[in-house]
């Protein structure tokens, strides 16, 4: 029987009744980094919005789209303070990173001909690759991956050489991995793209619910998460930019909402952050994102610390069997571990463990590249979260006993 952790937990049982899908359902959630559960808060604020103040924004004379405007644009302030940014017009709402990174991508067109290169760590995921590769190919830019070390973290050798080689107008990053965990020296890589004028966006898609994010510290110009990951809704993300970045980008929508003034012949579009907003936004989600801010902010002090001794106890509980290899584990890596049972299929890991109640996510976890340059065609991947309690993991360890038993 392995020894109790050290970390104070005596939290927990008070916040996991905060989530009502782990309550309803006889779950063993491991599969937080596809998407988090959502606290009680959340799902009331969205409830509340739809049955009391439900109308849209930025538009009416009626006090009840006033009331909604102030609760939306409030989260507005509230995400500038969660990540530091310097201006409330640098955060933008999306329906998410995918739709962050393509709006990235197109209103960065013009800044690009076919003597550029767009650098990308190949790390990122499907979201942050995909959209700068239809970039390089409407240009002509080249798309360069810069490759993983041996403990397969981003190679600084090799990023500093393509840096030099090559006329790098934008550097695209991922903070933390989402299929190994692994999280990078996000604030160097973007000093060293910044001291060769280049443009840096980070995907912090995997990072914003598992460690403080201060994207003035970072010093990076474009930052993208998604509040599904975070505790909040789906359909809602946040795009930040740097004031000046920002206000340099071509809308990728127009319509409502993103105009000053509109006739027949010509739009003026409106200053930021409105002009990057086209369409009714998704006002229930940011409501809701917002009750995710306040939720992640009323954490106790120790919370990360505890995320950490729980990671901990996955990545020895998994090494200990024989028969299993582990992706990029490494101690400071952040909530997710990645592993195969060797010469078995990640699917069928996943198939028995889900007969026992036990979620966990198998696959290329929309992250191909990577994926293939481990020389695998997937991977089993547990994820935890700020709910995930140590009888979470010893379940899933013991599960795993059978599991190897059952192929063995
Ligand atoms: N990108 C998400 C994941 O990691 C969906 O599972």
């Amino acid at each position: 029987m392995p020894t109790r952790l050290e970390s104070d937990f005596s939290w927990q049982s008070d916040l996991r009744s905060q989530f009502p899908l782990l309550n309803n359902q006889p779950i063993c959630y491991l599969d937080t980094a596809a998407t988090s559960q959502k606290p009680r808060n959340v799902i009331r604020l969205m409830d509340n919005y739809y049955s009391q103040h439900n109308a849209n924004v930025h538009r009416a004379a009626h006090q009840l789209s006033a009331s909604a405007t102030q609760d939306f644009e409030s989260v507005r302030d509230k995400a500038k303070v969660f990540i530091n940014a310097k201006r409330r017009e640098e955060i933008i709402f999306t329906s998410g990173t995918t739709m962050g990174a393509n709006m990235l991508a197109f209103g960065l067109t013009d800044l690009l001909t076919a003597a550029d290169t767009i650098l990308i760590d190949s790390a990122n995921h499907h979201a942050n690759i995909v959209p700068w590769q239809q970039l390089a190919k409407r240009t002509g830019a080249k798309l360069i991956a810069i490759g993983l070390d041996a403990n397969l973290r981003v190679d600084n050798a090799a990023y500093a050489q393509l840096l030099t080689e090559h006329q790098v107008k934008i550097v695209v990053l991922s903070h933390v991995s989402n299929v190994l965990g692994t999280v990078s020296p996000i604030q160097n890589l973007c000093q060293q793209a910044k001291a060769h004028g280049a443009l840096t966006v980070v995907d912090g898609a995997q990072a914003i619910a598992h460690m403080p994010v201060d994207v003035t510290a970072i010093d990076c110009d474009f930052y993208l998460f998604s509040g599904h990951k975070m505790y909040g809704p789906t359909g809602v993300g946040i795009l930040y930019g740097r004031y000046q970045a920002l206000d340099t980008l071509a809308p990728m929508m127009t319509g409502g909402e993103m105009i000053a003034s509109v006739s027949f012949e010509h739009s003026e579009f409106a200053a930021l952050p409105h002009r990057l907003e086209a369409g009714t936004p998704p006002i229930a989600e940011v409501i809701g994102l917002g009750g995710a801010i306040d939720f992640i902010k009323a954490l106790p002090n120790n919370w990360q610390a505890c995320e950490q001794a729980l990671l901990h106890r996955l990545q020895t509980g998994l090494s200990a069997f024989p028969n299993i290899t582990l992706y990029g584990a490494h101690s400071d890596n952040l909530a997710v571990v990645a592993f195969n049972i060797n010469n078995e299929h990640h699917q069928d890991v996943g198939m028995l463990l889900d007969q026992m109640n036990i979620a966990i996510r198998c696959g290329h976890h929309c992250a191909e590249p990577l994926i293939r340059s481990l020389g695998l065609s997937g991977c089993c991947r547990v994820s935890i979260g700020i709910y995930t309690t140590e009888a979470d993991i010893q379940q899933f360890l013991d599960a795993m006993a059978q599991v190897l038993e059952i192929l063995g």
